[in-house]
């Protein structure tokens, strides 16, 4: 390994939307998981939101199977939380990372509304596993509640808002059971690029203030436990076109994004490491990758370019920003999986 590059371990990304079953012409397992390794992830956790939803044995039993063959890192799923199947969740529960409760509307069907819902979830899924909330605004205090109440492990998602961080800081500072998560686009844009990109600087939540991005950066080392992509692919004829759907892209841009942030002293490389990886694992209890690590050159500088994604979506809203951190190499399980853009897929995966 040439000393300009720099040895990490492989990420793994908690928040994953890899359109399986019903989204492929967005994103598929191959294409997904391409995307995860060329930006350094080597263990995805995939949402529920697809179609059908994952909220049935049979829907979760047929993408395990699915990523085994067409996935070229580890893929591990959610349940998803849904009224018309409340008594799966001890079951599902057995074979997933955590739920996930979509608290407020977002893309996809699985919106809960109702707090009987909400009430059922917290008693029926099993202690020790997380519960994850898309909630923004007030209902982040609906989840704090009720991980209070039930004494349940509320993970809150892709926190945007720094009322959201104060409040998760302060819930935190009690003892509570909440972790949380942040994504690059929230630390890394605003409303103002929001303004510029169009339909591609919309995602749920909305970018947002200055000072809501200054709130987010303030806690980094302190509240935020995992950045995590909420990589959420769409065409751009489906961006670009009449009621577009929310969601970005981000697997290929996050750790470059990120090591620049680390160059400019914005983050420490220990807290990056704790972030990506250290904390992912230890929240969700995923398994060790033997002889799985990442070689990164952080010197050179590059921009960010759609023509080099591997996400099937080709776009970024990152395209044309100046970076440092480009995955060199990719080990996995003691097999060098990707080199300077070629892959070398595993025969036994
Ligand atoms: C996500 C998607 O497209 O699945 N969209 C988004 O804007 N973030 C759903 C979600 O994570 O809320
Ligand atoms: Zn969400
Ligand atoms: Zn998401
Ligand atoms: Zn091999």
């Amino acid at each position: 390994m040439p000393d300009t590059f720099t040895r990490l371990p492989g990420l793994a990304d908690v928040h994953v939307h890899l359109r399986v079953p019903g989204g492929a012409h967005k994103e598929d397992f191959f294409t997904g998981t391409a995307a995860a390794i060329a930006g350094g992830f080597t263990t995805v956790l995939a949402m529920p939101n697809t179609t059908p939803p994952i909220v049935t044995r049979e829907a979760l039993h047929a993408v395990q199977q699915q990523a085994k063959v067409e996935a070229l890192c580890d893929v591990h799923f959610y349940a998803g939380a849904s009224p018309g199947h409340l008594d799966e969740l001890p079951i599902l529960a057995q074979n997933t990372v955590g739920l996930k409760l979509y608290a407020d509307q977002t893309y996809g069907p699985l919106r809960v509304e109702k707090l009987s819902t909400l009430l059922a979830c917290f008693q029926r899924w099993p202690r020790g596993k997380p519960i994850a909330m898309h909630a923004e605004g007030r209902t982040v205090a609906v989840g704090i509640g009720l991980a209070t109440a039930f004494d349940q492990h509320v993970h809150i998602c892709h926190v945007s808002r720094k009322d959201e961080i104060s409040l998760i800081a302060a819930a935190k500072a009690r003892g509570l059971p909440i972790t949380c998560e942040v994504t690059p686009h929230h630390l890394f844009l605003t409303e103002a690029d929001a303004a510029r990109l169009g339909p591609l600087g919309d995602m749920h939540p909305r970018l947002a203030t200055q000072a809501d991005v200054d709130a987010l950066w303030a806690h980094i080392h302190t509240t935020i436990d995992c950045i995590a992509t909420d990589h959420a692919p769409h065409t751009l004829a489906e961006k670009n076109g009449s009621d577009a759907p929310p969601g970005v892209p981000g697997l290929e841009t996050a750790l470059p994004l990120l090591l620049t942030a680390v160059a400019e002293g914005r983050l420490s490389q220990e807290q990056l490491i704790a972030l990506l990886a250290y904390n992912p694992r230890r929240i969700f209890g995923l398994p060790e990758q033997p002889e799985t690590w990442i070689e990164v050159d952080t010197q050179t500088p590059y921009i960010l370019s759609n023509a080099e994604l591997h996400t099937k979506c080709g776009w970024s809203p990152f395209s044309g920003m100046k970076v440092r951190g480009k995955v060199r190499c990719v080990y996995f399980r003691g097999h060098l999986l990707f080199q300077d853009g070629i892959f070398h897929p595993m025969d036994h995966l």
